[in-house]
């Protein structure tokens, strides 16, 4: 699997998967198999409701001898209500004890919630967490630039992520030159739009000459972009038609030609604003 390095000198696989809507057994069943099928690196957060799911197949896989916690990237985040500097120490021991691990890999402010005014205090605290080795990369999610900018500014480190919507017709090009600029790494969540982005003629094109699918085609040109990509899906051919994004490679006018979709998907954003969401 290949890794994108991030600022701390930690390795990310560049494919991982989604977790948000996988539940119950299905969602245990699903990690299972993508563990099986070769995916290293799940992304969840205390808002799906499922870090035991995951949690209890990653303990199954690790105890059938089929990974070691060392091989496994885990993500997971803190929700708006548990923001603040004293509400993230506990949040994040929740999070470790629903997913019955003794560290995670990278843990996130999940949304900034701009009128709460605690992504600053949240963001510091997670890098406390860091310090005491309980957490080894830090990061964001849904910030935009004013509070990239800021958090930098008062907390004195550089998140090691900023996890953002971003897809064919969505590729936050303003963003990403941000990033670069300052050393983030791009997670690009939802990267097929939710399957919203697979009719698109221009991936279609594509992908009838590349010889694989409009999803693959939109994974590896976010790839290409230099991004970390998080799909979800519950169906093992899709899972293992994701993980094979990484085994081909786009042109450059193929790239241009779906970053061009910007203007002309006929849709960008497709789901909240992070100025507004969580603010209530
Ligand atoms: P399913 O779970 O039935 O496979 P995103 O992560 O961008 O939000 O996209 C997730 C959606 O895209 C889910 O509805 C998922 O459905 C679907 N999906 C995931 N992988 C593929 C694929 N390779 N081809 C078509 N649809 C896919």
């Amino acid at each position: 699997m290949t890794t994108v390095t991030l600022n701390d000198g930690s390795d990310i696989p560049q494919i991982g998967l989604g977790t948000w809507k996988l539940l119950g057994e299905e969602g245990l069943r699903v990690v299972r198999e993508a563990i099986d099928l070769g995916y290293r690196h799940f992304d969840t957060a205390s808002a799906y409701g499922n870090e035991e799911i995951v949690g209890r197949a990653l303990a199954d896989a690790i105890a059938a001898g089929d990974v070691t916690r060392d091989e496994l990237f885990i993500t997971t985040k803190a929700w708006q209500d548990e923001q603040g500097a004293d509400a993230i120490p506990s949040a994040f021991r929740a999070s470790l004890d629903r997913l019955g691990l003794d560290y995670v890999d990278l843990y996130l402010v999940h949304w900034p919630a701009p009128a709460r005014g605690k992504y600053v205090e949240s963001f510091e605290a997670i890098a406390r967490l860091q310090g005491l080795g309980l957490v080894q990369s830090v990061g964001v999610a849904n910030f935009y630039e004013e509070l990239l900018r800021e958090i930098v500014d008062k907390v004195g480190i550089v998140p090691a992520t900023n996890q953002v919507e971003l897809h064919p017709g969505f590729s936050q090009a303003p963003l990403r030159a941000l990033h670069a600029e300052l050393g983030v790494t791009t997670v690009a969540w939802s990267p097929l739009a939710r399957g919203i982005v697979l009719a698109n003629p221009v991936l279609d094109a594509v992908a009838r000459a590349a010889g694989r699918s409009p999803a693959q085609v939109a994974l590896r040109w976010a790839m290409q972009l230099g991004c970390v990509v998080i799909p979800k899906s519950a169906n093992p051919k899709r899972l293992a038609q994701n993980l094979a994004a990484a085994d081909f490679t786009l042109n450059g006018e193929q790239i241009a030609a779906i970053t061009g979709l910007d203007e002309k998907a006929g849709f960008g954003r497709i789901f909240d604003d992070p100025r507004t969401f969580g603010n209530n």
